[in-house]
Order: C-alpha cells, then sequence, then structure tokens
C-alpha cells in the first residue's frame, strides 16, 4: 500500500518514512517546507538508499493536493502537516486555527474525492490538558486544553470523530504522541527548531553544543518527586514505529480508534539533564526559574492499549534518547542549515 505523508520533510514525518520504507511500504511525501529544509528530504532517501515522490506543496491548496492524489495511487494518509509552536499559537491564534484546520479539511475533501478512507493522525497528549490522574487512559476526558494549538488537535480528533460516524467504511487512527525526543541512530535527521527552542531536550542540546548558556529549569516546586515538571519522554524512533504498526491496523479495521504514544515512565526535568550528562559525559549547566505558565506538574501515558490492540511498544531508553540527540546536534550545530 502507498502511504502519503502530508508534513513528511518535518521531525517525526521524516522518521516515520523511513521506519515506513523498511517495513516494505511505498511513500509519498508532500511539504511545503514552512518548517522543515529539503535537506531532509535528501537524508530520508540517503538512510533508506530508496526514492520516492516528493511533492513541495501547501495541503491546503487543493488543486495542488488532488494533482497528487490523481498521479498518486494513495492508499492511506498520514497528517503531520500543522503548526506545532504552543507560544506561538498563543500569540497567532487564527493563523494556527485557519492552517491546521484548513489543511485537514482539504485533505479529506480530497480523500473523499479519490475514494481513499484509511488515515493516522498526529494528535498530542495535550488534549487531555490537565490530567485528573496519571498514568492516562485513552478515555480520560479530553478538551482542557490551555492554548490554540492544543484546541486545533482536538477539534480535528473531533472532525475525524464525525466522518466515522457517517461513513462506516472509513478507517482513522489518532496517535496521541507524548514527549518526542531523540534522533535517527545514524545522526543525519533530527529535530531542527527555528530559532531558540522552546521544548526541553532541543534546548539541553543547543546547551551543550554551546549555542546556549545555561537550561532554565520551569519550577522545582511541583508536587513531584524533585519538584521539577514530570514527562513521557519517547524516542521518536520508537514512536515512528507505532505509525508502522498504526498503519497495518487501519488496513484491517474500520471506524475510529486512539491509541496514547508514549513509554507509560515519567521523567523529571532534572532527571533529563542528569541523563543527559551522564550518556554524553557533557555538563549540562541549569537555574532554578519560575514555572512556565500553563505547564502541568505531571503527564505520562497508560500505553497498554497500544500495545494490546497494535502490537507495538517502545524499546529505546533514557540513555538511546540521550545519546542520539547529541549525535544528531553534535554533527548538525545549525540543523540542516549548512
Ligand atoms: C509541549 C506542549 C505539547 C506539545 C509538546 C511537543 C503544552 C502545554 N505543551 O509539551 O502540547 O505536544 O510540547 O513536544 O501544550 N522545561 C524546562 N525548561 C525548558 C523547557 C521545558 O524546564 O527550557 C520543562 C517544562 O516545564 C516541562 C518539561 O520541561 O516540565 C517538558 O517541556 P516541553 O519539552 O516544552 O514539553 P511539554 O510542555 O510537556
Amino acid at each position: 500500500m502507498k502511504i502519503l505523508l502530508t508534513g513528511g520533510a518535518g521531525y517525526i514525518g521524516s522518521h516515520t518514512a523511513i521506519e515506513l520504507m523498511n517495513a516494505g511500504y511505498e511513500i509519498v511525501i508532500c511539504d511545503d517546507f514552512s518548517n522543515s529544509k529539503p535537506e531532509s528530504i535528501k537524508r530520508i532517501k540517503k538512510i533508506s538508499g530508496k526514492e520516492f515522490p516528493f511533492y513541495e506543496i501547501d495541503v491546503a491548496d487543493k488543486p495542488a493536493l488532488e494533482e497528487v492524489f490523481e498521479k498518486e495511487n494513495i492508499g492511506a494518509v498520514i497528517h503531520f502537516a500543522g503548526y506545532k509552536a504552543v507560544g506561538e499559537s498563543v500569540a497567532k491564534p487564527v493563523s494556527y486555527y485557519r492552517n491546521n484546520l484548513d489543511t485537514t479539511l482539504t485533505l479529506l475533501e480530497t480523500m473523499q474525492k479519490y475514494g481513499v478512507k484509511n488515515l493516522i493522525f498526529s494528535s498530542s497528549a495535550t488534549v487531555y490538558g490537565a490530567p485528573d490522574e496519571v498514568p492516562i487512559k485513552e478515555t480520560a476526558v479530553v478538551g482542557r486544553c490551555t492554548n490554540p494549538y492544543g484546541w486545533t488537535k482536538y477539534m480535528i480528533e473531533r472532525i475525524l470523530e464525525s466522518v466515522c460516524v457517517s461513513d462506516k467504511t472509513f478507517s482513522a487512527v489518532l496517535l496521541r504522541y507524548f514527549n518526542p525526543v531523540g534522533a535517527h541512530i545514524s545522526g543525519l535527521i533530527g529535530e531542527d527548531p527555528q530559532g531558540i527552542p522552546n521544548n526541553l531536550m532541543p534546548y539541553i542540546s543547543q546547551v551543550a553544543v554551546g549555542k546556549l548558556k545555561e537550561v532554565g529549569v520551569f519550577g522545582n516546586d511541583y508536587p513531584t518527586k524533585d519538584g521539577t515538571g514530570v514527562r513521557d519522554y519517547i524516542h521518536v524512533v520508537d514512536l515512528a514505529k507505532g505509525h508502522v504498526a498504526a498503519v497495518k491496523y487501519i488496513e484491517n479495521n474500520d471506524g475510529l480508534e486512539v491509541f496514547n504514544l508514549g513509554t507509560s515512565v515519567g521523567y523529571s526535568v532534572l532527571d533529563m539533564i542528569h541523563a543527559f550528562e551522564e550518556a554524553n559525559g557533557i555538563k549540562i549547566p541549569y537555574r532554578i526559574t519560575d514555572r512556565r505558565p500553563g505547564d502541568i506538574a505531571e503527564c505520562f501515558a497508560d500505553a497498554s492499549k497500544a500495545k494490546e490492540k497494535l502490537g507495538w511498544q517502545a524499546e529505546l531508553g533514557i540513555v538511546d534518547m540521550c545519546r542520539d540527540t547529541w549525535r544528531w546536534q553534535k554533527n548538525n550545530p545549525n540543523g540542516y542549515s549548512e
């Protein structure tokens, strides 16, 4: 089956492209490079040793997207394309709602026109907001999002739910990612944030490479083991393999299904800093600062449903996450830019 990856040049898309090809799937990528670089496509080809069709298009550009469906015999779509910066979404809500919803609606209209009924969506643990309890199960309450980025994920989930109600032969899988980190073991692809990173791991690795002075630890007075925030960090290659498992699942099932993709293990900010230091033999200076507004104390998955129904579970640990993040950062201090 040929699989279209929207936003396939991005961090999670690029790693998923490789795992899909490793598993024998044909892929097609489209991306407008609004938050990724053409170099990423070259490197996916280098790692896999395979060629695949690539289209530089905006998924909200319907005629351009229709041309892709016209030319390629698409069997399933993995929809990664979307804006994803939490802080920016608070500053530019209209742009976030417009972009993330438009791309999804245009994609769904095009899929309907061409009779494609298999979709995997990049959702996020952000839809759970501040959870009532951890570990978080898929049945937990959703819709307490704290920012427009999170609301777009929530809204797209509801749109896909409605599509599955209206068409019983449609198959949609919502993958709720916890905190993706790490990079491909080759060191050729990884996360390439624009400007100063917002997320913890890219921030640590930019301190390690000397681009930033110290990590600000956002609060040490949370009700956690060491007072710093606890998250479920998952290696991006494990996450990518979760998509392969989801593709196999939608080949055999109709309707809507939701899966948490996490490790079920929570690490604190200080755990991550110390693990990075130990794995790579580099000192990471840090300073405790105020809490970041909107942050929660603890968030980690109950990932048992994915294990049971997809036959998938995370295999890589915190040492792999830290080692692979550093290999990518060290080899590419400026990301994909020269
Ligand atoms: C955030 C988003 C989530 C998104 C994810 C992408 C929210 C509330 N969070 O998750 O939707 O999917 O990014 O990976 O919408 N920290 C520091 N110093 C830093 C950066 C982070 O101490 O410089 C701490 C944070 O307070 C938190 C932990 O590190 O406890 C992880 O933060 P981050 O990597 O930004 O991810 P989340 O906020 O969990």
